[in-house]
């Protein structure tokens, strides 16, 4: 159960408390609140813990996250269209959770590092540098060869 804040933002009726919860305390808390279901974590910069507590809960929201969601968060945060199919309904909700966190240069780069350097591209005809070719006014060029991710 929420309440509609005034900006709109709904805001689950019960939160978790924070206040005198010592900094190596929160992470613990804040995953096992996770864990059943809560959504609302009180926090303040007296509490002299808020750091912490966006630290477990950055950590806490990529371990809840599938491989498949992070592939393809990578792809949207590098502003590559992604297209997952999926006949599945469960998995058609998990791949469309990519907007509410953030790969960091770190995570971003690891991936980055693990990823093949080629693409596929479907194409009738190769040219002489075994490119695939498509026609472009009645010229034949190397289809996507602009494109910044092109694996020349
Ligand atoms: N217009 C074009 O020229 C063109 C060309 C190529 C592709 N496409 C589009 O791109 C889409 C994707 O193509 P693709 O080749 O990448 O798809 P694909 O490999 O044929 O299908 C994706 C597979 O991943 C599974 N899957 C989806 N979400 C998952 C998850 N979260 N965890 C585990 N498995 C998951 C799906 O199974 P379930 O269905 O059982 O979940 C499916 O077996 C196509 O469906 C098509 O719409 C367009």
């Amino acid at each position: 159960m929420t309440v509609q804040l005034y900006t709109g933002a709904a805001m689950p009726l019960i939160g978790l408390g924070l206040w005198k919860s010592k900094s190596e305390e929160v992470e613990v808390a804040i995953k096992s609140a996770l864990s059943v279901g809560y959504r609302h974590f009180d926090s303040a910069m007296v509490y002299g813990n808020e750091k912490e507590v966006g630290l477990a809960l950055k950590s806490a929201m990529k371990e809840m996250k599938t491989s498949s969601v992070l592939l393809i968060r990578f792809q949207v945060q590098r502003k590559v269209v992604a297209i997952p199919k999926s006949v599945n309904p469960g998995r058609i909700a998990e791949n469309f959770q990519v907007f509410d966190f953030t790969l960091d240069e770190q995570d971003f780069n690891t991936i980055k590092s693990s990823l093949p350097k080629w693409r596929v591209c479907v194409a009738a005809k190769k040219g002489p540098d075994n490119k695939p070719i498509v026609g472009e006014d009645g010229r034949p060029v190397p289809r996507d060869a602009d494109h910044p991710f092109y694996a020349h």
